[in-house]
């Protein structure tokens, strides 16, 4: 009987491409069965190194091929004898030499017969009854190690099925491994990636989140959660998109997708992947952030690190304690927020209403002692309230998106916090950054005091008190003691400079000097009497700006130091005159090489990638990392200047704004900036943040791939700017096209990934564009990217602002394409 249908199978042509195993009909080892558009196959395969074989399902259409699904992961058969049958209703996996039955789907007793076995485009293996459009069995039903669309995770309360995808052994042997990702519905349901029975990693995914830091499944998954089923289902069903979740044999979950172009998978997303992700990382009652650099923990409001010793040597595990001493009966009846946060493990939640406002849910989590958060969530559309009991673990603070709880906390402790704004991590790290300054100026005082009264003792040369010289703008101090190059004075760490010194260094400001014109005047080369090579920049009289800005640069810029800025060494204000000295770079700026051809040659992928790398670093110690909050506001090109090594440096930071503390937005009546680099909010309402320096960004990242000024016209259609050109070819799958034809070899990954991250860093919604924080890992390839939306300003002349009343252009001789421009909005 065996032999026969053998012999009838053996009649079949094996070129036709078959997808169903009819009743009594087999696959032997070595032949495939293949869907009907030949998205999947199933047949029997070896892993890795293993002799061992398998019958598993993978993709059949694309060159590489995993393995989504396998039959008998914990059962391999030793030799090339297994056969896949249909027999009796079942499918059943037998190894012929051995006479064993390896596995069988065991759905149907032994009296059926007219079951078949089919292989579908999803990818799903299905028995079917004849006549019957009902599953008796599905492969999706029993996931391996991969989710993929179609599929469900979770619950299903009629059948009593618990899906979950567990992952395989090694590379070699896809037999059950330690990791699991599935779901847990002790508490309020959740999604969770374990090893073995400990929590590794946990998915922020209930109450929906959608924050693609913290889920893999933003945009493309729906989570169904009723009486009957609680599941996760990746609902992306863009047919173009070929994308897979799986749990990897070292522990990680990551979503894939299939990149044509590259002819490889790209990962999405992973996890856990930073120092916040590991499960409880922090341990209990604290936050973990990645934007604190240092310590990426810290307790929520009102709890205490429970051993202060093990928390300063970052050992977390033991997290926070309440500050209060635990009273029966008498709780803290106040809260305070915390923004943007992964919620807490919801094993010790409940959800309280899904009816419930924001300020009935506080009462009902202030009634109840054992509460100790709560958060108003909308699910559905409808209100909802969520509320904790027990020990907080697993809460991220992110930096934007993510949801805001309130934690119960004593009121003093509320009222302190009230009176301080912002997110908790935030304001800790403002404290340092206060304190330490103030302190080290002390000292600093202290020094120069001390060395001031042994001059005076010892020499007695020194007339005039020090303190003077303290005050940037005072006039300087004739009989201050001069030293060779002519400085009058020194401020710890600013020079003033005498105007005949810089006149005597740039020749009167002679032409041949002139470098070129920044944004409120000329800029000269020059040099000192000591050798040593000067930028000067001579603030225009003529311009409208003054004093005002020309302050700010000086305070601002005499506070920076990084190597991706430029160095001020001082400055002069002398008869009108208002100066700059800078150090001197002689490569001049970027855009000096980026949009001539024959200069364009000298930078080769290493020096842009270099080149893009350093701006970023720059932008984000004026974002986050300088003492500051600094907004540049015009970014460009002509901006960035080079060092002899191509190392490059940003100049410019005469329209930079102090942000004070929390201050992320800003409206300005003055709209400063340059056309083809202002981000549309700035442009046209003049709002301004860290997101418009990144727009700007992401513009000078596609003119240094490209090697063309944004504002060029592009092949076939000519209103298109390189914005609009570099995105129809991003959504044709062509986008190297756009990459400067003079770059002769390049990193293929790397010219994709600062491509994506541009467009990135060009979407219209300033939520959208990415921090610059992000975009320094995004580029180093620790972040995943996400998929940009369609960017902002891909027209030419989009912004027609620039008709209207009240516009006035400063540093007159430039070229039309490269104004600074100055406009008033009324308001
Ligand atoms: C297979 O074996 C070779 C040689 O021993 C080894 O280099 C390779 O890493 C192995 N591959 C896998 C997937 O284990
Ligand atoms: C294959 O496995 C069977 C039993 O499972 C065993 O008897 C046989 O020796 C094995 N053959 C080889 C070549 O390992
Ligand atoms: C194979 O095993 C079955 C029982 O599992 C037995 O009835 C049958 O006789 C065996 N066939 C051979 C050829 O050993
Ligand atoms: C869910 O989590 C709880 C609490 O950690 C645990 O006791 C339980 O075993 C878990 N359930 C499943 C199905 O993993
Ligand atoms: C998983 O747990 C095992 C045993 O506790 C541990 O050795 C291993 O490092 C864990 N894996 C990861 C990725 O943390
Ligand atoms: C595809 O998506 C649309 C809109 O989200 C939905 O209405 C439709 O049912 C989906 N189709 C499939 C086959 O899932
Ligand atoms: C501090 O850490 C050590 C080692 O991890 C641990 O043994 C100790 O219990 C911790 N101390 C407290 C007070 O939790
Ligand atoms: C407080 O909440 C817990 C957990 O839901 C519940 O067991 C307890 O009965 C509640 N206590 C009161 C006084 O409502």
């Amino acid at each position: 009987m065996f032999l026969n249908t053998f012999l009838l199978f053996l009649l079949f042509p094996f070129c036709i491409s078959i997808d169903t195993i009819g009743p009594n009909q087999y696959v032997n080892d070595g032949k495939t069965i293949v869907s009907k558009e030949m998205k999947f196959e199933l047949g029997f395969f070896s892993p890795g190194n293993s002799s061992y074989r398998y019958v598993g399902i993978r993709y059949a259409k694309i060159p590489e091929k995993p393995v989504i699904w396998v039959a008998n992961r914990d059962n391999p058969i030793n030799d090339s004898s297994g056969v896949l049958t249909n027999r009796y209703g079942n499918l059943v996996l037998y190894a012929y030499k051995e006479n064993l039955t390896i596995w069988s789907t065991k759905v149907s007793d032994q009296t059926t017969t007219s079951t078949s076995a089919q292989i579908l485009d999803t990818g799903n293996l299905i028995l079917v009854q004849s006549n019957s459009e009902d599953f008796l069995w599905q492969s999706f039903d029993y996931p391996t190690d991969t989710m993929i669309p179609g599929m469900k995770l979770g619950l299903n309360r009629e059948t009593g099925l618990d899906s979950f995808i567990t992952s395989w052994r090694s590379e070699d042997d896809p037999g059950t491994g330690d990791y699991s990702y599935r779901l847990n519905l002790t508490g309020s349901p959740q999604f969770i990636l374990y090893n073995g029975s400990t929590r590794h990693f946990r998915t922020a995914m209930w109450p929906w989140s959608p924050s693609p830091s913290t889920t893999p499944y933003a945009y493309d998954y729906t989570f169904v959660n009723n009486q009957d089923v609680t599941y996760l289902i990746d609902s992306s069903n863009k047919s173009s998109e070929i994308s897979r979740l799986v749990v990897n044999y070292y522990g990680t979950l990551q979503h894939l997708t299939w990149n044509d172009v590259e002819g490889q998978w790209k990962e999405k997303w992973a996890a856990p992947k930073f120092r916040c992700d590991p499960y409880g990382h922090c341990g209990a009652f604290s936050g973990c952030s990645l934007d604190n650099v240092q310590s990426e923990c810290s307790c929520l409001p009102g709890y205490q690190p429970s051993s202060s010793e093990n928390w300063s040597e970052k050992i977390w595990s033991d997290g926070c304690v309440s500050k209060q001493v635990e009273v029966p009966n008498k709780c803290g009846k106040s809260f305070v927020r915390v923004e943007h946060v992964k919620l807490p493990d919801a094993s010790i939640s409940a959800l309280l209403d899904t009816n419930m406002g924001e300020s009935e849910c506080k009462k009902a989590c202030q009634n109840n002692c054992s509460c100790v958060a709560y958060s108003s969530l909308e699910i559905d559309g409808g209100g909802g309230c969520m509320a904790w009991y027990g020990e907080l673990v697993d809460t991220l603070i992110l930096a934007e998106q993510g949801r805001d709880f309130y934690v119960r906390a004593d009121a003093t402790e509320s009222a302190e916090n009230d009176r301080k704004s912002r997110g908790f991590l935030r304001r800790r790290g403002m404290l340092a950054v206060l304190i330490i300054p103030v302190l080290l100026a002390l000292s600093l005082i202290m020094l120069a005091y001390c060395w001031f009264i042994k001059r005076k003792t010892e020499a007695g040369r020194l007339r005039r008190t020090w303190g003077r010289q303290y005050s940037h703008f005072s006039t300087y101090n004739e009989s201050m003691v001069e030293n060779k190059v002519g400085q009058t004075s020194r401020h710890p760490d600013l020079q003033l400079f005498h105007l005949s010194t810089i006149i005597a260094a740039t020749n009167d400001f002679s032409l041949a000097n002139k470098l070129g014109e920044g944004g409120f005047g000329s800029v000269y080369k020059g040099q000192l009497s000591n050798q040593q090579k000067i930028a000067v920049k001579r603030l225009s009289k003529s311009s409208i700006q003054g004093v005002e800005e020309f302050k700010n640069e000086v305070t601002l810029i005499a506070k920076l130091q990084h190597r991706n800025l430029v160095k001020l060494l001082g400055c002069c204000i002398e008869e009108e005159e208002k100066l700059l000295i800078y150090e001197y770079l002689p490569n001049k700026s970027l855009d000096f090489f980026l949009f001539d051809q024959s200069q364009r040659s000298a930078l080769d992928w290493r020096n842009r990638f270099g080149i893009i790398t350093g701006v970023a670093r720059g932008i984000l110690y004026l974002h986050e990392d300088s003492r500051l909050r600094i907004v540049h506001r015009d970014l460009k090109p002509s901006n960035v200047l080079l060092d002899a090594d191509m190392k490059p440096k940003i100049s410019d930071f005469g329209l930079a704004r102090i942000f004070d503390g929390d201050q992320l937005q800003d409206e300005t009546k003055k709209i400063v900036g340059t056309y083809g680099y202002m981000s549309p909010e700035y442009a046209a309402y003049g709002k301004f943040s860290t997101k418009s320096d990144v727009f700007s960004f992401g513009v000078i990242l596609l003119e240094i791939i490209c090697g063309k000024k944004n504002n060029a016209s592009y092949q076939d259609d000519h209103s298109l700017n390189l914005i609009g050109h570099v995105w129809d070819l991003w959504r044709e799958q062509c986008v190297l096209d756009v990459v400067d034809f003079l770059l002769e070899s390049y990193n293929i990954d790397e010219v994709l990934r600062c491509l994506q991250i541009g467009l990135l860093c060009l979407q219209e919604d300033t939520t959208d564009r990415p921090t610059m924080s992000e975009v320094v890992l995004m580029l180093s390839g620790e972040r995943a990217l996400a998929s940009p939306q369609r960017p902002a300003f891909i027209f030419k002349n989009t912004c027609n602002c620039h008709n209207s009343s009240g516009l006035s252009i400063t540093g007159g001789s430039y070229s039309a394409n490269d104004l600074t421009v100055t406009k008033v909005v009324g308001r």
